[in-house]
């Protein structure tokens, strides 16, 4: 995968970010490496007890090569926590030590979380992106390898943080893995090796789409009484460019990242078009959240080849969530069906017709879960102490995903270079949220955030 040219100069990130440095500076501190061998027990930390969080403990605590327990969990919100706790337990009963002294909640519970581990120990990450820098900053200063949920940033400033963040856990040795699972599909695996071998022959345009009814926090009505606008901003993270990079960056992700690993490079800039269209509850009230209905992305790659995705969030539409590729020799569908939905395919024409097939792929049983191959990968490299760390890659899949957003919100062509440049940092300070904190983006009068207005806010996307 070529990197995007200059975005990894860390000397560059080191004199453009105070953070960059300080967090740099962590590289130096002189830690020996760290891992655990052959069978030793790895302890694992859970950092956001949600929907995913619970799918990651669960897919750790079902390795290959174990033992693992998790004794650790982190969230703000008790109810979250006391949810994934009870579900894990019932379902990995002896592998479950989490008592109420190592049950934590609040901005500041990842750190007792991680406190509760020794160093080779896993932490994971499953909170919205937006605090994943600074929870990587802590794993690295204690040693712990890494697994940490998509996307990985939404902004310039945290990108190139990250960006030396990752070059800090691979000065320490530290293993760390990126949700992006597809890169853990033995279907895509083989299809990027056919593809990349020619069999469709030069790569000059691919397709995605992701077009479904609102789902997840998508939409968000005004701010109900009872809650902190932060605590708000945090539980709908969907909603919210400065926690996650809203639902483009959360849902989209996936295949950007897939398609730029079958290009081999990613995209150098975007154009793109949005629009809120359905803005009004059935009850008549407006919707505050950040997010375009539509999004429709022209991405051009170095050679001038297009990616054109499309992303819907609206009901009563056409549904399409896939993803293919085209070649001047043929074509090829990576994902069929979803994020990373088997089979993967090749043709000898341009449409995905039976008489064309060249390749259909066929997984085995047991590695047909990408999301449980990425921790077998990542254990393995760990009980092996093989190199591995995706978070550079991530990044870039993160820039490449607020690239296309960023496009959309202004109304204006945006390169890589610009997206990594952007000063925009859209929850600063966010290291020292309390839960008294003030949010981010603050409401107006009648409840309303800050929405994009392509052509009107132009340097910033709000
Ligand atoms: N790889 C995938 O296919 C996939 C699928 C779903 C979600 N995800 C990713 O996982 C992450 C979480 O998504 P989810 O669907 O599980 O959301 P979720 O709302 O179900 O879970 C997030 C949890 O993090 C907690 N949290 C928020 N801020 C926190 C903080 N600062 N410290 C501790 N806990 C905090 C929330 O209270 C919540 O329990 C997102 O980045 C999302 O994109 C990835």
């Amino acid at each position: 995968m070529n990197s995007f040219q200059g975005s990894t100069n860390r000397r560059e990130f080191i004199k453009t970010t105070g953070k960059s440095a300080a967090i740099s500076a962590l590289a130096t501190v002189a830690i020996p490496p760290v891992h655990a061998g052959g069978s030793d027990l790895i302890q694992i930390a859970l950092i956001g007890c949600g929907g995913r969080g619970g799918g990651a403990a669960a897919n750790a605590l079902s390795v290959k090569r174990g033992p693992v327990k998790l004794v650790a969990m982190a969230d703000v919100f008790p109810e979250r926590l006391a949810n994934d706790l009870n579900k894990l337990q019932q379902q990995f009963a002896s592998q479950v030590d989490v008592p109420r002294d190592r049950q934590f909640l609040g901005f500041d519970a990842y750190r007792k979380a991680m406190d509760c581990l020794k160093p080779g120990d896993i932490a994971i990450f499953a909170t919205p992106p937006a605090f994943r820098w600074v929870h990587f900053t802590y794993a690295i200063q204690k040693g712990l390898n890494v697994f940490m949920e998509k996307p990985l940033t939404a902004d310039g400033p945290t990108s190139k943080r990250m960006f030396a963040l990752a070059q800090d856990a691979s000065a320490k040795n530290l293993k760390v893995g990126v949700g992006l699972m597809s890169r853990h599909s033995r279907a895509l695996q083989e299809l990027a090796d056919r593809v990349h071998n020619g069999e469709i022959g030069e790569i000059v345009l691919q397709r995605g789409y992701r077009m479904h009814g609102p789902g997840g926090y998508f939409l968000s009505l005004p701010k109900p009484a009872g809650i902190t606008d932060l605590l708000y901003q945090v539980k709908r993270f969907h909603s919210f460019i400065w926690a996650s990079g809203g639902c483009y960056n959360d849902f989209y992700i996936h295949l950007i990242d897939h398609l730029g690993w079958m290009k081999n490079e990613w995209p150098v800039k975007a154009q793109a078009l949005g629009g809120r269209h359905y803005k009004v509850s059935p009850e008549g009230v407006a919707y505050v959240d950040q997010n375009f209905d539509v999004y429709s992305v022209e991405y051009t790659y170095s050679d001038g080849s297009k990616f054109f995705f499309d992303g819907r969030c609206m009901n009563g539409c056409e549904e399409i969530y896939t993803s293919c590729l085209h070649g001047t020799k043929g074509m090829g569908v990576a994902s069929k069906s979803g994020d990373c939905g088997l089979p993967s395919s090749l043709y000898k024409s341009q449409t995905a017709t039976p008489g064309a097939l060249i390749w259909e792929s066929k997984v085995r049983p047991d590695e047909k879960d990408p999301y449980q191959n990425e921790w077998n990968d990542l254990m393995d490299a760990i009980r092996d102490d093989k190199p591995y760390n995706e978070v550079k890659r991530g990044v870039e899949a993160s820039l490449v995903s607020s690239m296309g957003r960023m496009a959309a919100n202004t109304g204006r062509e945006i390169t890589f270079d610009e997206m990594l440049r952007c000063e925009h940092e859209m929850a600063p300070d966010i290291e020292k949220f309390t839960m008294d904190s003030p949010a981010p983006l603050l409401a107006d009068a009648n409840g309303r955030y800050p929405a994009p207005q392509p052509g009107i806010v132009t340097i910033r996307e709000y």
